[in-house]
């Protein structure tokens, strides 16, 4: 089936989800909307992230989708069980295949939950992990400084790597062998992470396990693409197209990716 699939996400993070189904699923046409002039989501209330994860469903419905991604953890926690009643194709989100992916590379037991305040104080993932192992025991921290600062393009430097370490310093004292990148942009700042939580921690993100899903889903439903899709990716923004195409440059390696503006009320 030739449909394209949406992705969704509050501005530019959802696009390292979007890399890892580019490789899993090389046939597929993606469609992305990225609300970065709302972003971040992470402080916003359960409400207001609810309608705003509905009108970039509702938009990309009219593309005629054949399932959607919602890559993004803050939406998935609040949006993602009313979606998957109420629209009428599969929709997957991040946090379960973010929770197993931790449970499979953990040793002790023991998991670092990080995210944006939103959904740290949903619980979603403590939640998702106790349902696949009674016994693990987690620690989660909010980060809300690292969605600006993947947003604002200065995600490498060494003002970003103080920035993160700053942030993680209540990790110092906890005790874990397994971190969750409980946030869609997170994997873009996931060397400075890497060097603060030091060898010994298994660092990951829900992009592979959510790349599985999507294709045992599109598999289940017979709706995969069997033969090259002759469509392009479409990328949306609702901020300045300039960033976005830097990232999506820089990130996903499209060498002139067709990216357009749209605005929701
Ligand atoms: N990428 C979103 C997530 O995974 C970021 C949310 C935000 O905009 O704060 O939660």
């Amino acid at each position: 089936m030739n449909a394209p699939i949406g992705v969704i996400d509050s501005g530019v993070g959802g696009l390292t989800v979007v890399k890892e189904l580019m490789r899993r699923l090389p046939n597929e046409q993606f469609i992305y909307i990225g609300d970065t002039a709302r972003c971040p989501y992470g402080p916003r209330s359960s409400n207001e992230v609810r309608k705003f994860t509905w009108q970039l469903a509702e938009s990309l419905k009219t593309h005629s989708i054949k399932m959607l991604v919602v890559a993004c953890n803050t939406a998935t926690a609040v949006a993602l069980e009313s979606l998957q009643k109420n629209c009428p194709f599969p929709v997957i989100g991040v946090i379960f295949p973010g929770a197993r992916a931790a449970i499979k590379a953990t040793k002790r037991s023991e998991i670092c939950i990080l995210g944006t305040a939103g959904t740290i104080k949903s619980g979603a993932y403590e939640r998702a992990l106790k349902a696949l192992s009674t016994s693990c025991q987690t620690v989660s921290l909010a980060c809300p400084s690292f969605v600006p600062l993947v947003e604002s393009g200065e995600y490498e430097g060494d003002f970003a790597k103080e920035m993160v370490a700053k942030t993680l310093e209540p990790l110092q004292k906890e005790a874990f062998d397994t971190l969750i990148l409980g946030c869609t942009h997170y994997p873009l700042l996931q060397e400075h992470i890497k060097e603060v939580v030091g060898p010994n921690v298994t660092v990951l993100s829900s992009a592979e396990e959510t790349a599985d899903d999507v294709y045992e889903t599109l598999t289940y439903f017979n709706i995969q693409c069997n033969q090259a899709n002759a469509m392009p990716h479409l990328f949306y923004t609702t901020g300045s197209i300039p960033m976005f195409r830097t990232i999506i440059e820089n990130w996903l390696e499209i060498p002139s990716p067709i990216i357009e503006q749209i605005s929701f009320k």
